[in-house]
């Protein structure tokens, strides 16, 4: 058995030959035939000796159990375009940490060469890279997506927009969760297209879109707005100016929902909340908060009867009420 490198970075282990690794399930009978590699790195005892008698023996490879729900494309639970993301883009951002530290600023334009006055401008520098980021985005909710439109009871609410709904992930598990909603995804129009032509199949009539900035158009008026991992991409005055619209815009005893990771009240932690909002500081203009944080903010945009969930996964829920 040895451990190689996978395409993705991730060490993989190369099971014992013919068999597979102790105590593991036994691997699928219809998994695709193991292909013989060309030559075995750190060859055992045994091989060294049938190397020396001239007869290389051959080395198979398969993907692990994890490998196969988390890493290939097809799988429901695939992590591979966030996997992708991380390491082809959100990575290099990382190389200029301590610059951004220092500045308190995101360094954008360094390893991209592009100004992020325009964040989304910068962040959509292309629609390939627009793409990617909708994918990668995507991928999370396949893991969390039920735990955080599954924190409080929603089914009041039938009429919801998702502002910057994006590729639509939440969207989906709305509408299956609460059997008498519909969605109206909300977001820049080149995205909008998107979503349509490769993530919303046209035939979800309760899925529909609306192609708009949510700081400059209307909003229209709903029951619920959904805010997923928006408000940390800004800095509080432009949360408080979008917050403010959806007060106005929401019918008396609707609500927002907002879902983000949040960070403990003495900002200790959790890891994943402090780790994220080190992203938002090498990528964005906002940043990671605790649930004091944004329910202050809430407070002044006008809503009330606040509700903090934490679900115990990557990502929280709080419910505000107009
Ligand atoms: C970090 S993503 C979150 C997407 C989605 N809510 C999710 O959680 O997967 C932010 C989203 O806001 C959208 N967005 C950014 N600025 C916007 C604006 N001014 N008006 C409308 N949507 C905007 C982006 O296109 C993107 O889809």
């Amino acid at each position: 058995m040895c451990v190689r490198q996978s395409l993705l970075g991730l060490p993989y282990l190369v099971p014992p030959k013919g068999g597979h690794f102790k105590g593991a399930p036994a691997p699928p009978p219809a998994s695709p035939q193991p292909r013989p590699l060309p030559k075995v790195s750190a060859p055992s005892p045994a091989s060294r000796e049938h190397l020396s008698r001239g007869k290389p023996e051959a080395a198979f490879y398969r993907n692990t159990e994890l490998s196969n729900l988390y890493l290939t494309k097809s799988s429901p639970k695939s992590q591979y375009h966030c996997l992708m993301y991380y390491s082809k883009t959100i990575y290099f951002c990382w190389h200029y940490l301590t610059d951004a530290v220092r500045d308190g600023k995101n360094q954008y334009d360094r390893p991209f060469g592009i100004s992020s006055e325009d964040l989304y401008g910068a962040l959509y520098r292309s629609e390939e890279e627009m793409i990617k980021f909708m994918y990668f985005l995507n991928d999370f909710w396949k893991m969390y997506g039920r735990d955080v439109i599954g924190a409080f009871d929603l089914s009041p609410f039938t009429v919801i927009y998702d502002l910057g709904g994006c590729a639509g992930g939440l969207a989906q598990e709305c509408i299956s969760l609460y059997p008498n909603s519909t969605v109206t995804i909300y977001d820049l129009p080149k995205v909008v297209q998107v979503a349509k032509e490769r993530f919303v199949p046209p035939e979800e009539r309760r899925i529909t879109f609306h192609e708009g900035d949510f700081f400059k158009d209307p909003i229209p008026e709903a029951d619920l707005y959904i805010l997923a991992r928006i408000l940390h991409d800004w800095a509080d005055d432009k949360c408080m100016h979008l917050l403010t619209k959806i007060h106005k815009a929401c019918k008396p005893g609707g609500g927002v929902l907002l879902v983000e990771t949040l960070l403990n009240e003495d900002k200790t932690g959790s890891v994943d909340a402090q780790l994220f909002n080190l992203i938002m500081l090498v990528q964005t203009e906002g940043r990671v908060r605790t649930p004091a944080e944004y329910s202050k903010l809430f407070t002044a945009a006008g809503f009330r009867e606040i509700q903090v969930k934490k679900t115990g996964k990557l990502y929280d829920a709080i419910l505000g009420r107009k």
